[in-house]
């Protein structure tokens, strides 16, 4: 069989570690793609720019969209970032040129995502994102795939590993906020703007997204309590650890007769309940079904490896024509559930 074509649309921690994944296994993702999956094409600002990974044979573009509509490219791989400009743009034109998008970017996916999953489903092409929400854990396949026979009443994680490590490192090595945030860019977590992380709305992009999926029906973005974790002092952890909790930064959606409860902001988590132990880059999500009980997955949360290993089992699945409906059979058209105002909570 013919190998399956990809344009690699961005070439930082996501689109790099993508291509350096795809070379180092690539008999392993041969056998189980059912055919061999290469880069042909790539597109980024900065032709110049060390990316510790040989570029030579690889079509270049400035221009994404071009690449999108590159007649070469099978799939296109979006890793730029940002719910608005080129990577909103590259996503629809390969959309329309009918060509299956596997992208990491859930700021694009929270507040276009309904839209997006229309063209897909109109054009029957995947549009696929499992490295979007929580790294490296298949949250998405789990709740789409593995948990598919429950109706869910709340999903919980702690969804940003910028986040996560920084309240780990205040606490276990005494770091200053800053140094700590310095840390985790340094290591390829933080997004562009690293406010997105430390304000929460990170977070709240992917917990809209999961909230999308647990409870079968779109969910307003705008309507997200979102508050991060600028104000959480080192006094803070040091004293909610003294008396028994952790400060974690928390996504939660619930389900109830009036509609979602859609929440992120830092929360006092009990030391022995399982989200107070998952520490550095890790996030966990617990859901609750209710036939399966809680499933608690946990994994880490950001970087190259991580997120490269949710990008490639998407790429799998493409090659495989295993195709999952966007966010479940027709929600896309079906209007959002009244999001419940934090003032009634
Ligand atoms: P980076 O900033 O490391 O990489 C972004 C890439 O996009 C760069 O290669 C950049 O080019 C390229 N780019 C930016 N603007 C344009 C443009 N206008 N045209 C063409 N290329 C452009 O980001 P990440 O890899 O960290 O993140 C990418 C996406 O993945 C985001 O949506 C992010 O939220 C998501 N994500 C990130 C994770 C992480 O751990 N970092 C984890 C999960 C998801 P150049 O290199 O030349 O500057
Ligand atoms: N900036 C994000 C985080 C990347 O720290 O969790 C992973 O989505």
């Amino acid at each position: 069989t013919r190998p399956l074509a990809v344009g690699l649309a961005g070439l930082g921690t996501v689109g790099a570690g993508t291509l350096e994944l795809l070379r180092k296994n690539a008999e392993l993702i041969a056998a189980r793609a059912g055919r061999a999956v290469t880069v042909t094409a790539v597109a980024a600002r900065d032709r110049t720019r060390d990316r510790g990974l040989s570029i030579e044979g690889l079509r270049w573009y400035d221009d994404a969209t071009a690449l999108a509509n590159d007649p070469a490219v099978d799939v296109v791989v979006e890793a730029i970032g940002g719910s608005e400009g080129t990577a909103r743009a590259t996503v629809e034109a390969a959309l329309a040129a009918g060509k299956p998008v596997v992208t990491a970017n859930k700021a694009l996916l929270a507040v276009h995502g309904a839209a997006l999953a229309r063209t897909a489903e109109a054009k029957r092409v995947p549009l696929a994102f499992e490295a979007a929400v929580a790294g490296g854990i298949p949250v998405i396949k789990a709740l789409r795939e593995g948990l598919a026979a429950n109706r869910f009443t709340q999903v919980t994680g702690i969804l940003n590993g910028t986040c996560n490590y920084i309240l780990s490192t205040m606490r276990d090595r005494g770091r200053e906020f800053t140094e700590a945030l310095g840390e985790a860019q340094k290591l390829g977590y933080a997004e562009a703007d690293p406010s997105f992380d430390v304000d929460g709305i990170d977070a709240a992009h992917k917990l809209a997204i999961l909230a999308a999926l647990a409870f079968g029906r779109p969910v307003d973005f705008s309507a997200v309590h979102v508050e991060g974790i600028r104000n959480v002092s080192a006094l803070d952890i040091k004293l909610a650890e003294d008396l028994g909790y952790r400060i974690k930064l928390l996504g939660m959606a619930r389900w109830t007769e009036a509609g979602i409860e859609t929440r992120v902001h830092p929360c006092m988590v009990p030391a022995d309940y399982p989200l107070a132990r998952v520490d550095g880059v890790f996030n966990a999500v617990v859901a609750e079904g209710d036939f399966v009980g809680r499933v608690v997955l946990e994994g880490r949360g950001a970087g190259a490896g991580p997120t490269a290993s949710a990008v490639v089992a998407d790429l799998i699945d493409i090659a495989r024509e295993r195709h999952t409906p966007v966010w479940g059979a027709g929600l896309a058209d079906l209007s959002p559930v009244p999001s419940i105002p934090m003032e009634n909570r």
